[in-house]
């Protein structure tokens, strides 16, 4: 693996990482070295934060698949729901046990965990003041390199999460073309404008929402005829557990061309992931208007809208804006972010990776004879496949037990931290996993 050098320590080792070319290595052992003393929480074990967490937060966890129902299926499952370090593809949990993660912060880390890079760059960004009343000279260069790299970007507003990226683009759609109603087909964060089966959604929110099946061009067709002149938008997410269709792409655009409204490109998960540039660069279509997020600061919160100048404009008779949108942590970290990128084709690796661990997880199911469960997916973002929920938990739990993390349902996320160790690694947690998971199903 081409970036091994830079992830091939565990956790505990991080301050001994190299610094990347053109940084200055002894800052960077420091901060690692300082931040390592006080992590490790010493008097708590992951029970306790479990507990305490349920006791201050309704849902128990802020993120909705942190809590524990969402990382095993249900809430008294077994497994660590809270860490203290993570660095590379290793996570220490909140007792100190060492895990290795193929789930990467839910596909926000691409690279590795606390990568070197990113890291100094957002920490030389917080020492020179994160914010002001002025906006950070970082906002502009970082939105002219996105340009540069995002086919469909001539501008770009940035926010901190997929979900306000995604409201901007369709609060931009809806004030270009002066229409409601917004086609939709994925997920798009939690709020409102396309929460349509969710409580506390006003009915005419709902109404504005059109929900259709991925990859039914049918469906599709008969929504944008049910929706005449109202329409404003068509909202894909490009890529669900497989890619779609080609002819679903280009009769979604052609859809939305021939009714006067804009085709909108999810691209949280696939920007910086896929491609660089998200689906739209891997399949060479153009939306008019695309949301990134997740990868594209490895984990440090921000977002961006990106579109057609055109389009874009309209963002100046609406009002979209953060206060902390432009902070300087995040953005420098993006900018780290695609210094990597101009320097390595980091997806084609995410590729190589991902089918590697594909083929190590894949291995370990066929050598323990388990049945009921199979690997599926894209190589950059993968998933296991079990026939019950009650296996897929048993077995996130025995995997626990064993020293990895695999992710519930959607997605396994490849990083580049994933070396030739950490593969061998994940098959043989995998593999010791569904060999007591089969001993279990047999009664043994
Ligand atoms: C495709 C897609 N869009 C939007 C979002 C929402 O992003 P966030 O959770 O950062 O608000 C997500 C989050 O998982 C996502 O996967």
């Amino acid at each position: 693996m081409p970036f091994r050098r830079f992830f091939d320590r565990g956790a505990k080792d991080a301050s001994a990482q190299p610094a990347p070319a053109g940084h200055d290595a002894d800052v960077e052992s420091e901060s690692a070295d300082e931040g390592e003393a006080e992590v490790i929480p010493e008097e708590h074990d992951d029970s306790d934060w479990r507990t305490r967490a349920r006791a201050v937060m309704p849902t128990g966890a802020s993120t909705g698949s942190k809590r524990a129902e969402g990382l095993y299926g249900s809430a008294d499952a077994t497994g660590p729901t809270h860490f203290s370090q993570a660095v590379g593809c290793r996570v220490i949990d909140a007792d100190g046990n060492e895990y290795l993660d193929c789930t990467m912060a839910l596909g926000a880390v691409a690279l590795g965990y606390a990568e070197p890079n990113v890291t100094r760059a957002a920490v030389d960004a917080i020492a020179s003041g994160n914010v002001c009343g002025l906006s950070s000279y970082r906002e502009v260069e970082v939105a002219e390199r996105l340009c540069g790299v995002i086919p469909c970007a001539d501008n770009i507003q940035f926010l901190k999460t997929g979900a306000e990226a995604m409201a901007a683009a369709v609060r931009i759609a809806r004030t270009y073309t002066a229409r409601d109603v917004v086609i939709g087909s994925g997920y798009f964060g939690w709020l409102d404008w396309s929460a349509d089966d969710t409580a506390g959604v006003p009915e005419g929110t709902r109404r504005a929402f059109r929900r259709v099946a991925y990859d039914d061009i049918a469906a599709l067709e008969a929504a944008v005829s049910d929706a005449g002149s109202q329409l404003a938008a068509i909202v894909l997410e490009p890529v669900v557990e497989r890619l779609p269709s080609v002819e679903w792409i280009a009769r979604a655009r052609e859809l939305a061309t021939s009714a006067g409204a804009v085709l909108i490109f999810d691209e949280i998960k696939t920007g910086f992931r896929l491609r660089t540039g998200g689906y739209q660069a891997y399949a060479d279509v153009m939306p008019d208007l695309a949301a990134f997020g997740k990868a594209m600061a490895n984990g440090y919160p921000l977002s961006a809208v990106v579109g057609h100048r055109e389009v874009m404009d309209a963002a100046r008779k609406t009002w979209i804006s953060s206060t902390l949108a432009s902070e300087a942590s995040a953005l420098a970290a993006c900018g780290a972010v695609l210094a990597w990128h101009d320097q390595a084709d980091v997806c084609d690796s995410l590729w190589t990776i991902g089918a590697e661990m594909r083929r190590g997880v894949t291995a370990a199911i066929e050598a323990s004879g388990v049945g009921g469960v199979s690997v599926d997916g894209l190589d950059p973002m993968w998933m296991l496949r079990f026939d019950t929920p009650a296996r897929e938990q048993r077995f996130l739990e025995l995997a626990a037990q064993h020293g990895v993390l695999f992710k519930r349902g959607a997605y396994n996320y490849a990083a580049l931290a994933h070396d030739e160790e950490a593969i061998r690694e994940i098959e043989r947690g995998a593999s010791d996993a569904f060999v007591d998971l089969r001993d279990e199903d047999a009664g043994a």
